[in-house]
């Protein structure tokens, strides 16, 4: 019988453990994390992560085939394939600050495996890593190896939040990756015929290690080139009177492009796509390509701008000020169907209105205030490592952001309000009722083009939908920067 532990408990490793417990029943599957909230609510009614359908799975197997647990170096020195899927942030200090990938966590977890272990291991790259990153990896672990033997594999994660579960239970592919020997080949097989439990083999992609890792960089900046790119086409639509739904779905029907992915939005966000895109251009640039990174770094810029146009937009629309203005901020999270406010781009825009002294009403039905606040209060790439609440400096957000519970309340007496997250409850609001109670004349920014722009004019609301065509009323107001 064979037993997995997967060390790091967070959005992957949690979700990705659940669904592989309840595909093999007769493997053992231990997540464990140095962090004890963190387990202690995998072991309990109340899941440290929102994601649905998640709760169901956990519970068919919690105390049968899954535990959770902090004891990290017993469940290591016990399993035969280890998996690492601890987080991987963009380094904020030191060489590379602000682009490289931050390896500590990778590194010190790479040296307990190696302290602990008395029999030989497949140690698994789940986390994000730079390319390479196994060469070092292994050399850690055969320098104090006690004559025991590691084989690396690669089996990037390919799971987007919000859908983890369909994600899981469904890949489009996996992907492993490992060394061209015996001993590798050998191990690759271990780990297909893991997934092989649940996933069709031809689905099963099987490299050598640094195709595997890099085509998880890959993968994500192609993802995030393409909402860059809709996006600086959703700009010159409002500019020219196109519409970016029309744009997206007549270049979408070439099967060549596909019409997935091509939402124009207020910028992405999430834990991934900005910081493996930094990652991807720290590497071009390690290995003398500029112009590979330049161009990478446009995809970045790109969102910046999206995100900062959107501010912008709001407050140019309502007479170049929104000081002193109740402005509602429908929506905090990353996406719809999480809790997730990593990167979030309700972060860039709140700020910015922050900063042009509006008074910012803010819901969302899965994000706790206490994590609006500490967003909020936080430099950029610091999410990571969060400060402890009452370290966060109360003025300034604290008069100027209030947290509440349903969005009837955030925009009550609001000048304007904001979709940042495309839940499916905004969908469904009662905007007659919202109308009459806010401010004339009354705005509406859709940041994901999900309310019904045609009947909310009808109610009496000048509504901004990106890259849509203009309101009289918004193409009469100054250009936005
Ligand atoms: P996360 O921050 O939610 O979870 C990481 C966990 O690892 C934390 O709970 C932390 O306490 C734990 N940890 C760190 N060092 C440890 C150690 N030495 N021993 C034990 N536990 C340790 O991160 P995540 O979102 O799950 O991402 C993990 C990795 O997967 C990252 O590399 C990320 O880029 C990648 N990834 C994430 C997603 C996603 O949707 N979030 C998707 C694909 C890949
Ligand atoms: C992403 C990748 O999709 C996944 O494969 C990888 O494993 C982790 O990173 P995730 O960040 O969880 O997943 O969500 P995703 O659905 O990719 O959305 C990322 C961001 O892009 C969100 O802010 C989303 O709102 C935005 N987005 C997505 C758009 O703005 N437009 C789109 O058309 C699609």
């Amino acid at each position: 019988m064979v037993k997995i532990c997967c060390i790091g408990a967070g959005y992957v490793g949690g979700p990705t453990m659940a669904v592989m417990a309840l595909k093999c029943p007769e493997i053992e599957v231990v997540v464990v994390d140095i962090s004890e909230p963190r387990i202690n609510a995998w072991n309990s009614d109340r899941l440290p992560i929102y994601e649905p359908g998640l709760e169901d799975v956990v519970k068919q197997c919690r105390g049968k085939n899954l535990f959770f647990s902090t004891d990290v170096e017993k469940h290591v020195f016990e399993s035969d394939i280890v998996f690492v899927s601890v987080n991987t942030p963009t380094k904020t200090q030191g060489l590379g600050a602000g682009k490289a990938a931050d390896l500590t966590y990778w590194e010190s977890a790479a040296r307990m495996i190696a302290d602990v272990s008395k029999s030989s291991k497949i140690v698994v790259e789940k986390s994000t890593v730079p390319v390479r990153t196994a060469e070092a990896i292994e050399k850690i672990l055969t320098h104090n190896s006690k004559g025991i033997e590691f084989q690396i594999l690669s089996n990037p994660e390919f799971l987007a939040e919000g859908t983890a579960i369909k994600d899981l239970y469904n890949p489009d592919r996996v992907l492993i990756g490992g060394r061209d020997t015996a001993a590798g080949q050998k191990a690759i097989k271990a780990l297909r015929d893991v997934y092989a439990h649940w996933v069709p083999v031809e689905q099963i992609i099987c490299t050598n290690l640094w195709s595997a890792e890099l085509s998880k960089l890959a993968a994500n900046a192609f993802l995030a080139q393409r909402i860059s790119s809709v996006n600086a086409m959703s700009a010159l639509c409002e500019a020219t009177g196109a519409d970016v739904t029309q744009v997206a779905h007549a270049v979408g029907t070439d099967t060549r492009i596909g019409p997935k992915f091509l939402n124009a939005s207020v910028g992405f966000g999430g834990s991934c796509f900005q910081k493996d895109i930094l990652n991807l251009i720290y590497i071009c640039e390690c290995n003398g390509l500029p112009e590979a990174a330049n161009y990478w770094k446009q995809v970045v810029k790109v969102n910046d701008y999206q995100k900062i146009r959107f501010a912008n937009r709001v407050v140019s629309s309502m007479f170049n000020t929104v000081s002193g203005k109740k402005i509602a901020i429908l929506g905090f999270a990353f996406k719809k169907d999480t809790g997730d406010t990593r990167e979030t781009p309700a972060i860039d825009v709140c700020n910015r209105l922050v900063a042009d002294k509006a008074k910012l009403s803010i819901y969302d039905p899965q994000v706790l205030e206490e994590q609006i606040r500490r967003d909020l209060s936080m430099a950029r790439f610091d999410w990571d490592h969060p400060v402890p609440l009452q370290q966060i400096k109360a003025e300034g957000i604290s008069e100027q952001v209030n947290v509440v519970s349903d969005a009837y309340e955030a925009t009550k007496d609001a000048h304007g309000l904001c979709v940042l997250t495309e839940w499916d409850e905004f969908k469904s609001l009662d905007f007659k009722k919202i109308f009459d109670n806010m401010q004339k004349p009354a705005f509406v920014f859709d940041g994901r083009n999900v309310v019904d722009a045609v009947k909310l004019r009808e109610i009496g609301f000048i509504v901004y939908s990106i890259g849509k065509p203009l309101d009289s009323w918004l193409k009469d107001m100054p250009a936005v920067a």
